[in-house]
């Protein structure tokens, strides 16, 4: 058994002070100092640095680890131009994306404090760095493909992917999980036969949606910068589903849908009507030139933010997506906006993917990030907006009571 003391401690019910955790690879108490050093005799007492923040681990639900290698080949300033860019460079930027580059961006989520993930795996190259990395990955094997020719080659492909990742060791903190690449991408067939497959084993689903305005005029028009794409490379001037349809066929697995920029007010109110989550990529968002996400019509939904991959990111540091998200959204009151973000990669993040973690709460896993900030909060209503502001790398990082930072 461990107590950890710190000034604050990130609750579902707010910051709370002069309280500490007791916990062993769950969260056993919490209490004051006292209470607990009462009632576990034997524990060992830890003392964060003066001005600390105990946060649960942070949560990125989205991420391309395949791409890691990606600095300055992909063509960034708008969707279609950076598509074409990822056909060319791919095969390159695939080679150079070995075990240690892996490695090392999960390194760097971790000292910026995440302690889980989804990573989403188009080929499954990153499972390897997945089960060896301490955090907790959330798998999704991505299907993808809209030609019906190809199709059953692809499910095969893809169900060879799923079935390696449900046989991890449990040791690896692994969970097997469902990725559709996006409406536009994979053929109404493989759709159903995926979601299917997600329900009867209960799996987590996630999928690209809404990104750009040409994947909304592709899908509703059969026109727009997509058209000349598919005749390119898919010989085809149709596209497989409409957005109506494609978001239909989720209607009863909740679905982590990443992006959703083009997605009307209506739209979002559905998915949230069908207990849908979003995905959050401010950052990617902007690079690529795709618009806002009106996160205000989100408020009474779950939402996480993430960093997507380095495809379409200059770091996948989770402080660095908050700061762009409170500037991207400058309309919204500064703390409240910082509030709900925080909120928004811990209890709401673990939600989404199903997770035992991500709030501190008596029962769950003993997933800490301690925050130190610079001096002491004046007016505790900014604890969460100082912690965006001021923190490049966490203090300490514990995933079930192991310290890893
Ligand atoms: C496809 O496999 O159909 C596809 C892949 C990438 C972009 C668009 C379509
Ligand atoms: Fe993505």
């Amino acid at each position: 058994m461990k107590i950890i003391i710190a000034d604050f401690i990130y609750t579902p019910n707010g910051y709370i002070k002069n309280h500490a955790v007791a916990f062993d690879d769950a969260i056993i108490a919490i209490d004051t100092l006292e209470e607990l050093q009462t009632r576990y005799k034997d524990a060992k007492i830890h003392h964060t640095e003066a001005n600390s923040v105990l946060y649960p681990g942070f949560i990125n639900t989205h991420v391309h680890l395949e791409f890691s290698a990606n600095k300055t080949a992909l063509q960034y300033g708008s969707f279609m131009p950076w598509l074409h860019s990822v056909i060319e460079e791919r095969d390159t930027l695939l080679a150079s994306c070995d075990n240690a580059t892996m490695m090392s961006a999960c390194e760097a989520m971790l000292r910026s404090g995440i302690t889980a993930f989804g990573a989403i795996s188009s080929f499954g190259t990153e499972l390897e760095v997945c089960e060896q990395t301490p955090q907790r990955v959330v798998f999704f094997n991505e299907l993808i493909g809209s030609n019906a020719a190809y199709a059953d080659m692809l499910y095969g492909d893809f169900t060879q992917r799923l079935d390696a990742s449900m046989h991890c060791d449990k040791a690896s903190r692994i969970t097997p999980a469902i990725a559709i690449h996006s409406p536009y991408s994979v053929h109404p067939v493989l759709l159903h036969k995926a979601i299917g497959l997600a329900k009867q084993h209960a799996l987590p689903l996630s999928a690209h949606f809404l990104e750009s305005q040409a994947e909304r005029d592709w899908l509703e028009k059969g026109e727009g910068e997509f058209k000349p794409f598919f005749e390119k490379f898919f010989n085809t001037s149709t596209p497989v589903t409409t957005t109506k349809e494609f978001i239909c066929a989720f209607d009863t697995h909740p679905t982590h849908f990443t992006h959703c920029v083009q997605t009307s007010k209506e739209e979002l109110e559905y998915l949230i009507s069908k207990g849908h989550s979003v995905a959050h990529c401010p950052r990617s968002n902007r690079y690529l030139g795709v618009g806002r996400l009106a996160i205000e019509y989100l408020m009474k939904a779950k939402f996480s933010v993430a960093t997507d991959g380095l495809s379409s990111n200059d770091s996948l540091n989770l402080f660095d997506e908050l700061r762009a998200a409170l500037m991207l959204h400058h309309q919204a009151p500064l703390d409240k906006l910082a509030s709900r973000l925080i909120r928004s990669v811990t209890g709401d993040a673990a939600e989404i993917l199903g997770l035992n973690c991500g709030k501190i709460t008596v029962g769950a896993a003993a997933d800490f990030a301690v925050v130190t900030l610079p001096e002491a909060p004046k007016r505790e209503e900014e604890i969460a907006l100082w912690t965006i502001l001021h923190t490049k790398e966490v203090s300490e990082v514990y995933i079930e009571g192991e310290k890893y930072v």
